[in-house]
């Protein structure tokens, strides 16, 4: 099944992130030269350093810091998250290395309508420390993927992939800054997707 209503309109998008925001950078500048037809109305950060949040300050695009520390619980965070997004009825949710686990709470009210990037060929490598890991199974392939938020970590439809070779003298961070390259080409192509109705819901 596919999703098509957004099929034509200017994608409202809200982006999540927690460090440097490179991947919201790419989307940036393929909205600046329309290569998706997109408006980010805010940038939310659970980390008040993070660089992302000057990125987006560059950009224009209004700034939202939540610290999480002060919650112990999940759900209680994610209420406070999900009263930020609602200022602004996103038709999408960027995860762009926002390194938080959602709560089923939070992913249930905005189910379809959340993606993520994460460093591996998923199903492969979920979880954290992707690229050493990848390295120490001997991989000769591995990569990024954009997908869907479920209630399973790292678990959604698959929207996009993009594969990476591991070279023999790679480590972790040489690998590390390739499969970045590929996910600023495939983030944008995945909101696309969504906007033109071709991401699977299920
Ligand atoms: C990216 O590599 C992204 O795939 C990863 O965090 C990095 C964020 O970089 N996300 C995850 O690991 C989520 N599980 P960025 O802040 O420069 O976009």
């Amino acid at each position: 099944m596919t999703n098509d209503q957004n099929q034509g309109k200017v994608l409202t998008l809200v982006v999540l992130i927690s460090g440097s925001g490179s991947n919201l950078q790419s989307i940036i500048d393929a909205i600046a030269d329309r290569t998706i037809k997109a408006r980010i109305t805010a940038v939310i950060s659970n980390h008040s350093d993070a660089y992302g949040l000057e990125r987006a300050s560059k950009a224009g695009i209004e700034t939202i810091v939540e610290p999480h520390q002060q919650y112990s619980d999940r759900k209680q965070y994610d209420q406070v998250l999900a009263r930020h997004v609602d200022r602004y009825s996103p038709d999408l949710i960027i995860l762009a290395g926002f390194m938080r686990i959602l709560s089923p709470w939070f992913v249930t009210r905005y189910s379809g309508k959340i993606l993520n990037i994460h460093p591996s060929l998923l199903p492969k490598y979920k979880g954290t420390n992707t690229h050493q890991r990848v390295i120490d199974a001997g991989e000769t392939e591995h990569g990024a993927s954009v997908h869907l938020v479920t209630e399973e970590l790292d678990g959604g439809p698959i929207v996009i992939q993009a594969r990476v070779p591991v070279e023999r003298d790679d480590d972790a961070e040489s690998l590390r800054r390739r499969v970045l390259e590929q996910e600023h080409i495939i983030y944008p192509q995945a909101i696309k997707l969504f906007a033109q109705g071709k991401v699977p819901t299920e």
